[in-house]
């Protein structure tokens, strides 16, 4: 056995030196190493019919036998590629030997960008997952599935831009319409009622806005959904705090007050301590000490029904940022429009 592989060695890597092309290459892999009759493979079938005595000598020497022509192989296999490249590139118009170009400058990210992704790892260290979702949406699911009906006034506040010719589809204006279907999604098949669930959507929404300083047709939010057994707004309420004081520093305190969305009840819109004077009042502020960055409650029993889930058996909670006005706040930017509009001496800040 010992001689039959020195020879089948010997045979072996004389071959391969001798091929001359990538075909000729693979027929001999095969002849050598292939699984159904490759010579070395049948060799190395006959090691179990040894004595335990001589394994231990033959097969150390198998394997090095076998590594030796694998190793052969893949030299020889880089030589025929890079022969076979160099000489298909004669035939191109195609100089080398001409320098590079120079290295471009290297590009700059969005805030916005900044400050999601900063988000994302904030929520992830607290067990969230990061979710994706359509941003051309149906009605369902933007709108009725969250607790708003086709004739509700709460659709004028969120008017957008609608396909023609499809009436059911429409850019979304906002990332809520993944609370419905990340339930959908992460409850029903598992048989786990869409419970418990910890998600964040980052994502870029549209509004039929006229733009200015503060508006923009093209908005970025980022959506938490929480649904677990018990949750309360004192949950509600810590994570909103933990947010602000990540963002804006340890001594940033969170205001909520009443207000009316139709997916939460009760829902409030989420005020932090202006990060500049501290909540004394001045020109980022508007003299108000509170600046507004989210809108926040606890999903409505109708909107969990949606996802499938049993409101008498779970709760949960929702908020909703404008990831923009985040950037605005922390960066000190006074134009959203800056954002979209492509301008380096803005980008080339971050
Ligand atoms: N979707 C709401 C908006 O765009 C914000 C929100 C999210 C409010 C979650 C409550 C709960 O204005």
């Amino acid at each position: 056995m010992k001689e039959k592989l020195e020879q089948l060695k010997k045979y072996a890597l004389d071959s391969i030196r001798g091929v001359k092309n990538k075909t000729e290459l693979e027929e001999l892999e095969n002849k050598l190493l292939g699984r159904k009759s490759g010579e070395l493979t049948n060799l190395l079938k006959g090691l179990k019919d040894l004595s335990d005595e001589m394994k231990k000598t033959v097969g150390p020497l198998a394997n090095e036998v076998k590594t030796a022509i694998e190793n052969v192989l893949a030299t020889k296999r880089e030589e025929i590629i890079t022969r076979e490249w160099q000489s298909s590139l004669k035939n191109e118009d195609l100089d080398i030997t001409q320098p590079a170009l120079p290295r471009s400058e290297t590009g700059h990210y969005n805030p916005n960008t900044l400050v999601q992704r900063d988000l994302e790892e904030f929520f992830t260290s607290m067990g969230f997952m990061v979710l994706d979702g359509p941003e051309l949406e149906s009605d369902y699911y933007n709108f009725s599935a969250l607790n708003i009906p086709e004739t509700h006034p709460a659709r004028d506040m969120q008017d957008t831009f609608y396909i023609k010719g499809h009436a059911d589809w429409l850019m979304r204006t906002h990332t809520s319409p993944m609370q419905v279907r990340a339930m959908q999604k992460y409850g029903l098949p598992a048989g786990r009622q869409g419970a418990p669930l910890r998600a964040i959507v980052p994502g870029k929404c549209f509004r039929n806005e006229a733009t200015d300083a503060r508006h923009e047709h093209t908005l970025y939010q980022l959506e938490g959904v929480v649904i677990d057994k018990e949750i309360n707004f004192g949950h509600l309420k810590g994570i909103l705090e933990l947010v602000a004081k990540h963002l804006y520093g340890p001594e940033t305190r969170v205001r909520l007050r009443p207000k009316f969305y139709p997916f939460v009840e009760p829902g409030v819109n989420g005020e932090v301590t202006c990060f500049l004077c501290h909540g004394l009042g001045c020109k980022v502020c508007k003299g108000g000490g509170w600046l507004e960055i989210f809108g926040a409650g606890l999903i409505h029993p109708n909107v969990l029904r949606e996802g499938g889930i049993d409101p008498e058996k779970y709760q949960g909670l929702a908020f909703g940022f404008g990831l923009m006005r985040l950037a605005m706040l922390k960066y000190g930017i006074d134009d959203v429009r800056l954002f979209n509009g492509g301008d380096l001496r803005f980008l080339k800040q971050f």
